[in-house]
């Protein structure tokens, strides 16, 4: 848990990345919200929050969420309420960069009326002796409305873990992840003997089969089956997932 921790705290504390964390880019009225879960596969223990506001690591808060509360899911105030229980200080999450970029939404904004499309999420999955363990978080759509909430804190949407048959965590455009559960769809697929790649595969494919608008979007999933095999497939373009094994980084392309 503490490596799957320490990789998304990384992209969490990285500045430069726009999408998650610190310098995450701003919903329409400037602030930060961010999302964020963990699912661990053998009890399917789980915690998120959503719509968080100056706290970070977010996905230090799930992780406590997880293991402190009987729930699985906080949400704004009172996520905030409970990380700063648990010694977690507010702190800034807008940098001058995303503040500028902000800024020339806003003004762009008035003669576009354009929203905000390209985003990712950080999600790592841990594969330990056949057991699994998910983190994922986001700050979510650029300049989307205050209290929107992606995929990406949503059990079975954003990831899903069961050591029974593996785990899954998704990336992309979150309604589209959530319309069709697709972490859930992909574990499901691997409990009935797909293999990783092939279960990640054939929800895209369904996705896309059952709403070809999908293709315009980006949506990308990855998985460990609980033997250990990987498997991505993405909606469109290519998408890269790394695979950390004995010291040994490789990497696997949808
Ligand atoms: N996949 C992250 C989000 O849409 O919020």
């Amino acid at each position: 848990m503490d490596s799957v921790e320490r990789g998304v705290i990384a992209v969490e504390m990285n500045r430069r990345v726009h999408s998650v964390g610190r310098g995450g880019l701003p919903n329409t009225s400037g602030q930060v919200e961010l999302d964020a879960a963990w699912m661990e596969g053998s009890q399917l223990r789980a915690g998120g929050v959503a719509a968080l506001r100056d706290i970070l690591p977010a996905v230090s808060v799930a992780r406590k969420v997880m293991e402190k509360t009987p729930h699985v899911l906080l949400v704004g105030e009172g996520a905030e309420g409970f990380a700063r229980q648990q010694g977690f200080r507010p702190q800034r999450l807008l940098t001058k960069e995303s503040i500028r970029l902000w800024r020339e939404w806003k003004r762009n904004q008035a003669s576009s009326g354009a929203s905000g499309s390209g985003h990712d999420t950080v999600g790592v999955i841990g594969w330990h002796k056949g057991h699994t363990i998910v983190a994922c978080s986001t700050s979510g759509l650029p300049w989307k409305l205050p209290g929107r909430v992606g995929d990406s804190p949503i059990i079975g949407a954003g990831l899903y873990a069961d050591d029974q048959a593996g785990a899954a965590v998704a990336t992309g455009i979150g309604e589209e992840i959530l319309r069709f559960s697709v972490t859930s769809r992909v574990v499901e697929a691997m409990r009935r003997g797909a293999s990783a790649q092939n279960a990640c595969e054939g929800v895209i494919r369904f996705m896309i089969r059952r709403k070809p608008e999908t293709t315009k979007t980006m949506v990308a999933v990855l998985a460990v089956r609980k033997d250990g095999q990987c498997g991505v497939a993405a909606t469109r373009g290519v998408f890269s997932a790394y695979i950390r094994k004995d010291k040994r980084i490789t990497e696997l392309r949808s």
